[in-house]
């Protein structure tokens, strides 16, 4: 049958309260029109983000209820250190509390001044955590990368020749490891494929460089990889997602994404000597080594989440529904970056209110439009998340539609879907915005905006 259902059945309900344009006006006025500075009640479609938004299972909850307490060696640790080990392969698994804990971990060992850390393009907080560490954070994307509507498969690719390149021009010697996004969140949520990680690990190997993953939707980019990749079709995701972890000396993971829990985050070394350093930092700052700033209900729900995602029935309908969203879109003559990734559906804004321009933030524009017009947060990915003070300028001004894991049915999508159609008739409408007050880093959580 053509029809993909939902793979589950709705045991417990969470009710949504529905609201008025005139509420969602004064609501946004008070927001000083950043959508991260509204309650959360106060929306009706939340899609500023897929992390830690996921619904659990039953037997996630299940989890939470048999979970073992214990400071030391509690046996929720063992049973999310064993499936974890069984996924990556690797032999020694830190939790941490959340992705940028991992990302923090590591950099205060290998970053530094002077040290440069390439990426097919860095999330923003692991640029924040590269650069708090003196450190400099490149991305090299592929050209295609930049060009919305470009067919490519695989626009998460790194560009390998500007990686040879990179490492020419600045040595080996400060670079402390090479970085891959999967999938490639900044970049549109766009999958990596096999090839090009077996040739990044190739330049790493040349150069004896480490090469790392931020591996946080490792699932979605293993699936893609069977969907999209020559030859792989007809291998398990399984054996896809462990032939990437085999790639790496390492990864950092925020568990909120492909863990399908709320909070939790992993760290994969191999290398002893940094292994050990970082489990001394990680009792110093986060907790004991068989908990790592978690409770034990969170390593179970972990190690029942990390056995979920990996279930081709659970990624079929998770990476038909973005696509659903994405396709009506396109449908309707809306750009977005094409072909979708895996866990968002990012609108080229610059094309959407072209009357905008970059400095106005015509992505931000559309989220304030979005959100006035039926009460659905998105988030910007453009020059207010990655421009400010000594910045380059953004390659692109995004909106991203970013979908919660097993949260919402398709009926929540097809009204997404005809907010952003009608929105596009009248976008003519949608004005641009300054900022009137901004904090140095990470400006795009609590900057506040007036419209021009
Ligand atoms: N790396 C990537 C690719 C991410 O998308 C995120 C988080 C992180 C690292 C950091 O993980 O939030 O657990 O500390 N992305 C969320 C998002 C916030 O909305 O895309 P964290």
């Amino acid at each position: 049958m053509k029809t993909i259902i939902e793979p589950f059945r709705i045991k417990v309900v969470e009710p949504i309260r529905m609201t008025t344009r005139e509420e969602r006006e004064r609501i946004l006025q008070n927001a000083s029109f950043n959508l991260f500075l509204v309650r959360a009640e106060d929306v009706v479609i939340d899609l500023l983000t897929d992390s830690g938004t996921g619904a659990m299972s039953s037997e996630q909850w299940a989890g939470v209820m048999r979970a073992d307490e214990s400071y030391a060696g509690a046996k929720s640790f063992y049973r999310f250190e064993s499936k974890l080990k069984e996924i990556t392969g690797f032999d020694h698994i830190l939790p941490t509390h959340q992705g940028r804990a991992s990302e923090r971990l590591l950099f205060e060992l290998v970053g530094g001044a002077g040290k440069v850390v390439p990426n097919n393009a860095h999330f923003d907080t692991t640029r924040a955590n590269i650069e708090h560490s003196g450190a400099e954070a490149i991305n090299l994307p592929i050209p295609e990368a930049r060009e919305p509507m470009n067919p490519h498969p695989f626009k998460g690719d790194m560009d390998v020749a500007a990686l040879e390149a990179l490492i020419e021009r600045v040595g080996a010697d400060r670079i402390p490891l090479v970085m891959m996004t999967i999938t490639n969140n900044s970049g549109g949520g766009q999958p990596v494929s096999m090839g090009n990680l077996r040739a990044v690990r190739k330049v790493c190997d040349t150069h004896n460089l480490p090469f790392f993953l931020d591996a946080c939707r490792f699932a979605e980019n293993a699936w893609l990889i069977k969907q999209r990749e020559p030859g792989q079709r007809d291998r398990p995701v399984g054996e896809i997602a462990r032939e990437i972890f085999d790639l790496a000396d390492g990864a950092t993971i925020s568990a909120k994404k492909d863990g399908i829990v709320n909070i939790g985050g992993v760290l994969l070394l191999r290398n002893p000597t940094l292994l050990q350093r970082a489990s001394e930092l990680l009792i110093l700052t986060e907790g004991y080594v068989t908990y790592g700033g978690l409770a034990g209900r969170d390593l179970e729900a972990m190690a029942q989440g990390f056995e979920e995602v990996l279930h081709e029935d659970y990624l079929e309908y998770r990476i038909r529904s973005t696509w659903y969203l994405g396709h009506a879109l396109l449908e309707a003559g809306i750009q977005i970056i094409d072909p979708p990734g895996g866990h968002a559906i990012y609108i080229d804004a610059a094309a959407f209110c072209p009357h905008i321009p970059v400095d106005q933030f015509p992505g931000q524009a559309v989220v304030c439009g979005l959100y006035r017009h039926a009460g659905i947060r998105a988030c910007e990915i453009g020059s207010v998340m990655f421009g400010g003070e000594g910045r380059a300028a953004p390659e692109m001004e995004l909106v991203r539609l970013a979908i919660p894991r097993r949260v919402y049915t398709q009926s929540h999508i097809d009204y997404v879907a005809e907010a952003l159609i009608e929105l596009k008739a009248e976008a003519g409408s949608l004005r641009g915005l300054r900022i009137v007050e901004a904090p140095a880093a990470l400006r795009h959580f609590t900057a506040k905006f007036e419209e021009i």
